[in-house]
């Protein structure tokens, strides 16, 4: 029997109706819409501003979307991994309570951290039980409410983050296709440039951690800019060499959404042009797990069965890596 590959076959994707513009930012820090557009690309993000709801719901809507479009239902799903950064809860998982909302009963599931990589790194362990024949529907959720954990008084943090949800359904193939090969990377003394400090066994919530805005996430973005540039690029370049594929080969390049200066170096770097880039930062800002799957969503309509993707992030660890997918549909 050929060896079973895991192929995307559906991809949905939610953000909330809250709309923060530039504009609206002016208002609460000293910043200008030209000065957020011209060093991001970002014009807007969506915010979830209904008291109660959580990470789950948002990822509900997208699991909700991607089981009707792949005509799956809830009891056939066997796992489900949610990337976030922002759970519900320290615990349990937002996997569980994804599941339990959406009536999927007959699958475990579980969160996977990784901050922007999360996505990207979900998908890979998730294609392994595709490709192992234990698991035959695997979902996989990339979603963060950022504006839990922004500062709003912060202007090098409040303007990039957006809250979003995207998910893909994983199921094997006897063809060559879905998930092909990913080269991923860490860096643990990465975390003094970006980490949210508060709320873990480091620091426990205390009055004293709420006073110094511990529980918001801190970024020294000059050199994060620096590590995503040369992370992102140098992983593309390593996991397109080891699969012995040109860039002529590659139809779509998905780089996380953090800024399109990053975005656009990138490119750069490798001599890609920048029409088969996936961007849509505009509209959601950094959406942290959730921008790789929204980029697959907004582009859905674009691919076609055989293209050649990859896809590549960076984030808190650091973290960052490419995949490269051959898209089934
Ligand atoms: O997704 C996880 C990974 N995250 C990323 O990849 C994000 C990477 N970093 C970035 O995207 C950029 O570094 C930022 C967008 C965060 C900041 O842009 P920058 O071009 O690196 O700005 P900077 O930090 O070098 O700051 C330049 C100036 C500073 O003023 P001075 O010191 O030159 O007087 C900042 O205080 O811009 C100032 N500044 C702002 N001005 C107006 C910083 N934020 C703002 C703001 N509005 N919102």
């Amino acid at each position: 029997m050929s060896r079973l590959h895991a192929a995307i076959t559906g991809v949905a994707g939610y953000v909330p109706e809250g709309i923060l513009s530039n504009k609206d930012l002016e208002k609460l820090v000293e910043t200008t819409d030209e000065w957020i557009t011209s060093r991001t690309g970002i014009k807007k993000r969506h915010i979830e501003r209904e008291e109660g709801k959580a990470t789950s719901d948002m990822s509900l809507e997208a699991v909700k979307i991607l089981l009707e479009k792949t005509n799956t239902s809830p009891d056939e799903v066997d796992m489900l991994i949610c990337a976030t950064v922002t759970p519900d809860m320290t615990f349990p998982d937002t996997a569980n309570t994804i599941c339990d909302k959406a009536g999927i009963k007959n699958a475990f599931g579980f969160d996977l951290g990784a901050a922007c990589s999360g996505f990207l790194f979900a998908l890979t362990t998730g294609a392994k039980y595709i490709e192992s024949g234990s698991h035959k529907k695997v979902i996989i959720v990339g979603a963060d409410m950022m504006s839990s954990i922004v500062d709003y008084t912060d202007r090098t943090t409040c303007v990039i983050f957006g809250d979003g949800a995207g998910a893909v359904m994983l199921e094997p193939s006897e063809e060559e296709e879905g998930v092909l090969d990913s080269i991923f990377k860490g860096d643990g003394s990465g975390r003094h440039f970006l980490h949210k400090k508060a709320g873990g066994s480091l620091m426990p919530m205390t009055q004293k951690a709420l006073d110094d805005r511990q529980h918001f996430a801190y970024q020294e973005g000059r050199q994060v800019f620096k590590a995503a540039v040369n992370g992102m690029t140098s992983a593309v370049k390593e996991v397109l060499e080891k699969n012995n594929l040109t860039f002529d080969d590659i139809a779509w390049l998905v780089p996380h959404q953090a800024n399109m200066r990053i975005i656009n170096s990138v490119a750069d770097m490798i001599d890609f042009p920048r029409e088969k880039v996936m961007c849509n930062i505009s509209e959601y800002g950094n959406t942290t797990a959730g921008t790789l799957p929204l980029c697959l969503r907004d582009y859905e309509d674009q691919l076609k069965k055989g293209d050649l993707i990859v896809l590549t992030a960076f984030g808190g660890g650091f973290t960052w890596g490419a995949t490269i997918i051959k898209w089934a549909y």
